[in-house]
């Protein structure tokens, strides 16, 4: 049973600075929370680290238009993201911001590095520029007519109508969203990252394992198109981190961006003192993984161990990503109310139903998964409630009210024991390999032989029987003793209800190798509720929160 120690550093996304977490954000931070409480459960060294990600034009814009700072905008926004965070129990490990001193540090050095050996490039380029803003403008803030259906008032960078996608200067009629002006086109010179360069080592490194098999197909035709130089610098005024040797030249927020991951894990080591570089040095024998959307593939699988590679740091492990959260089978819509933020879930709703439902629905491809918020409600009741907790209410009570609590010294059934008991490594391979809905599959065929046990040695007919008191208490035994090894199959995806189980068991924190014992002879807690029904009024409560007030506008 007892493996090799690993050691492991696991990564979420970072979130925006600028916005809420919503529901869709969550399906990352749950998937990665669930893997990485799993790998601590079997007792390995693993360390889960993220960031705000806190630079860019639009941070910089919203502290304006609320008339702030931009520290103070982000500092704002870090704490409201860390209380959704751990109010969801995502568990991390170190929780910082791309706008430190750690990560400016890597941000230079890493540039510095791939600038002393000719993999950047400096090329004047043409933009729009507002020149009553007196800034360059990003495409998203450069609205126009659509030059190939000529609807109105679309992106910079593609039409909503019709879906063609071309540069801002092909618009008709351009104006910026920000001063409402019609932008000018502007020469300024910009640094490049020639990506191309390390277009050997990325053809070699995407086929050796460390991404998807649909992520490999994505990046084949890429390269197909050719690798581009990738732009990574902006023009002053810009919130983030100044180009080194270059006066009003900032890094464009996605160089430094993926750079938090290290920057906050060398945070935390200084913290903890762990050797960083150990850990993240080329060459290093420890595990790093990032979880992500399949929206930023092309950032992970190419930019990133690109730089990495030439700037002397160890490359990513594997890079997993998934796909889109829909809503009742569309996409989140405010008008809807299923545009939800996670503190409007969390006003109402347990976070452990969606950690399960979640849990319930993902594998390991990056196809966009679906809340039904129909099949939400009866999924989770009819799980948790009413194959898992049930499991414990049922037995609980015999326990408490005939033995004062004492379970039995020999389990009743060894058979069933037995057989949950070895379920154990047919779960954990489906958590190790993210295939979470396969786990939870294998969890609730157990569930419901552990249901059919006690079905049918109905402890309720039992406890009228006379003579019959060391049966009932040997049938509740094992009862608690099934209800107990499905907690730990649980337990990455509910931690809650798993402190609540240890308290009610009276037992220490479960671990994934506690498969292997049984609980006799031993004093357990009053049985309190665990976790209750989800109810239709929460759930409808929920969109009506989320709606967007549109008799206002
Ligand atoms: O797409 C986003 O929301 C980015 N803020 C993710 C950054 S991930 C990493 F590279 F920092
Ligand atoms: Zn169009």
């Amino acid at each position: 049973m007892q493996h090799k120690q690993r050691q492991i550093l696991v990564t979420s996304a970072l979130p925006y600075a600028n916005g809420s977490i919503h529901i869709g954000h969550m399906v990352e931070y749950i998937q990665t929370d669930i893997w990485v409480r799993f790998q601590k459960m079997r007792g390995h060294q693993c360390f889960y680290v993220c960031a705000d990600d806190a630079h860019g034009t639009p941070i910089m814009l919203r502290a304006q238009e609320k008339n702030i700072s931009p520290e103070a905008l982000i500092s704002e926004m870090k704490e409201e993201h860390q209380n959704d965070f751990n109010d969801f129990a995502i568990n991390f490990d170190n929780y910082h911001s791309t706008h430190s001193p750690e990560n400016q540090i890597f941000a230079n050095t890493i540039y510095e590095k791939l600038n002393n050996d000719g993999h950047i490039s400096k090329k004047t380029i043409k933009q729009f520029y507002d020149p009553n803003k007196e800034m360059f403008l990003p495409d998203r803030f450069i609205r126009g007519e659509c030059p190939k259906c000529h609807a109105i008032d679309q992106y910079g960078d593609n039409c909503e109508a019709c879906g063609a996608t071309y540069s801002p200067t092909d618009l008709k009629n351009p104006v910026s969203v920000i001063s409402g002006e019609k932008p000018i086109e502007k020469e300024s010179e910009h640094y490049f990252f020639k990506l191309s360069n390390f277009e050997e080592i990325l053809r070699k490194w995407t086929r050796a394992g460390h991404l998807q098999t649909e992520v490999v197909n994505k990046l084949d035709e890429w390269f197909e198109a050719g690798l581009q130089e990738w732009d990574i610098s902006r023009d002053v005024p810009y919130f983030g981190f100044e180009i080194p040797n270059a006066p009003n030249k900032y890094f464009y927020v996605w160089l430094d961006a993926p750079i938090g991951y290290l920057a906050s894990f060398r945070n935390f080591c200084d913290k903890e003192k762990l050797d960083f570089d150990y850990w993240c040095k080329s060459n290093s024998k420890t595990e790093m993984y990032h979880f992500i959307g399949k929206d930023i593939i092309y950032f992970h699988a190419l930019f990133w161990p690109a730089m990495l590679h030439g700037s002397g740091f160890r490359t990513p492990s594997a890079i997993f990503a998934h796909g889109f959260l829909t809503v009742d089978g569309q996409k989140m819509s405010k008008s809807r109310g299923t545009f939800i933020t996670a503190r409007t879930y969390l006003d109402h709703l347990n976070p452990e139903y969606l950690r399960y439902y979640f849990a319930a629905k993902l594998g390991v491809g990056i196809d966009d998964i679906d809340l039904n918020l129909d099949d939400f409600l009866v999924r989770v009741n009819s799980d948790l409630i009413g194959k898992v907790i049930n499991i414990a209410s049922r037995c609980a009570g015999f326990i408490n009210k005939h033995f004062d609590g004492k379970l039995a010294d020999d389990i009743h059934d060894p058979v069933i024991q037995t057989a949950l008991t070895n379920a154990n490594q047919k779960i954990a391979e489906a958590y190790e390999a993210r295939e979470y809905s396969k786990a939870m599959r294998e969890i609730m065929v157990l569930a419901d032989k552990a249901n059919q046990y006690i079905d049918h040695h109905k402890p309720w007919v039992i406890a009228k029987q006379e003579n019959s008191e060391k049966e009932l208490q040997s049938i509740c035994t094992t009862g608690i003793n099934l209800f107990r090894l499905l907690i730990i199959y649980l337990k990455p995806v509910l931690p809650n209800v798993a402190i609540k189980t240890e308290k009610f068991l009276n037992i220490e924190p479960l671990k994934w190798e506690d498969t292997q014992t049984t609980l006799l002879n031993h004093q357990i807690n009053k049985f309190e509720t665990l976790m209750i029904r989800v109810e239709k009024e929460k759930i409808e409560a929920i969109i009506e929160n989320s709606k967007e007030n549109l008799t206002k506008i």
